[in-house]
């Protein structure tokens, strides 16, 4: 069968009213197109699907059925028609991210401002390290990626909007965080504990290294900067860290920054999404938000920015 919705919507008000006339004027259309509407219906299913007897318009069985669906499809596309505008309104609809571990403890506090200016909206936050996120935007599962700088030559489209400082740090009480300065020769003489291949964090430490030809000694890695920070306060090896990871164990005091030569090392948070990808409009509105109010939220939530030694 190929009905047509013209031909169900127009069948649909026809059996309602059981009148042509009605129908037509109900419609816009004149009472001749009703009735050509109703032919080819007919035609398609090859059933009659009216009768008329005396002057009254009754439904034949199959045409009871048709009816059934023809409600039910008619009302499921008003349903969509309603969906569609709650999505354009912003009234519903879903934000898929996906964000590196380290940029976590932002934006979580993004999230919290932006989902109180939208609460109707769902929200799925993937969090991983840089390789994996790529995998992620490769597949094209997720609307939106909050990364460090993608690489070159794989379609992506990335803004940066906020900086993200590198720092060495130590427990308070290492020799090298009561120095005044730390020379990279004394840099490449401690150990280091490290995230996990395929983080941003630890490839910008390595290019540091290597940059400055010196070896970069890593004792342990571990998957996430919880575990590397507590091994830092343990005096497991020194670790290189966002600042941005840093909030509470700055204020605590459980944690210093180590004033070393070349750093912090500046890498930037971008906001990253497959070239050709059709945003979503809370993906869209999202994404200007992110651009727009990042600076003012760190700020008040008073997330440190600078490496204050
Ligand atoms: P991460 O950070 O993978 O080390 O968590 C992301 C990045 O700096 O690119």
């Amino acid at each position: 069968m190929n009905l047509t919705f013209r031909q169900l919507k127009v069948f649909e008000s026809v059996v309602r009213h059981l009148n042509y006339t009605n129908a037509a004027k109900e419609l816009h259309l004149s009472q001749p197109a009703v009735s050509m509407q109703i032919k080819q219906l007919e035609e398609q299913t090859n059933m009659p699907l009216i009768e008329k007897i005396g002057k009254k318009l009754y439904l034949t069985e199959v045409g009871q059925e048709m009816y059934n669906y023809a409600r039910s499809t008619l009302q499921q596309l008003l349903d969509l028609e309603e969906t569609i505008a709650q999505m354009k309104t912003l009234q519903q609809g879903h934000l898929k991210l996906a964000v590196a571990s380290t940029a976590n403890h932002f934006v979580i506090r993004l999230l919290a401002r932006f989902a109180k200016d939208y609460p109707k909206i769902s929200i799925s936050l993937d969090v991983t390290n840089r390789s994996l996120l790529l995998e992620l935007l490769e597949k094209n599962e997720c609307d939106l990626v909050i990364m460090g700088r993608p690489p070159e030559g794989r379609n992506l489209t990335a803004l940066p909007f906020l900086e993200n400082p590198l720092v060495v740090v130590s427990y308070p009480d290492h020799y090298l965080a009561k120095k005044k300065l730390v020379s990279l020769q004394e840099l490449s003489l401690e150990e280091f504990v490290v995230r996990e291949q395929g983080s941003g964090t630890r490839s910008a430490a390595e290019r540091f290294f290597s940059d400055h030809n010196l070896e970069f000694k890593t004792k342990m890695d571990m998957s996430n900067n919880h575990a590397i920070k507590h091994a830092a306060e343990e005096g497991l090896g020194l670790a290189i860290v966002s600042l941005h990871t840093l909030e509470l164990e700055l204020k605590a005091k459980t944690l210093k920054i180590v004033n070393a030569e070349g750093f912090p090392i500046y890498r930037h948070w971008y906001v990253v999404q497959r070239e050709g990808k059709r945003l979503s409009p809370i993906a869209t509105v999202f994404k200007d938000f992110i651009m727009q109010r990042t600076d003012q939220i760190i700020q008040d939530f008073n997330i440190p920015l600078r490496a204050t030694i």
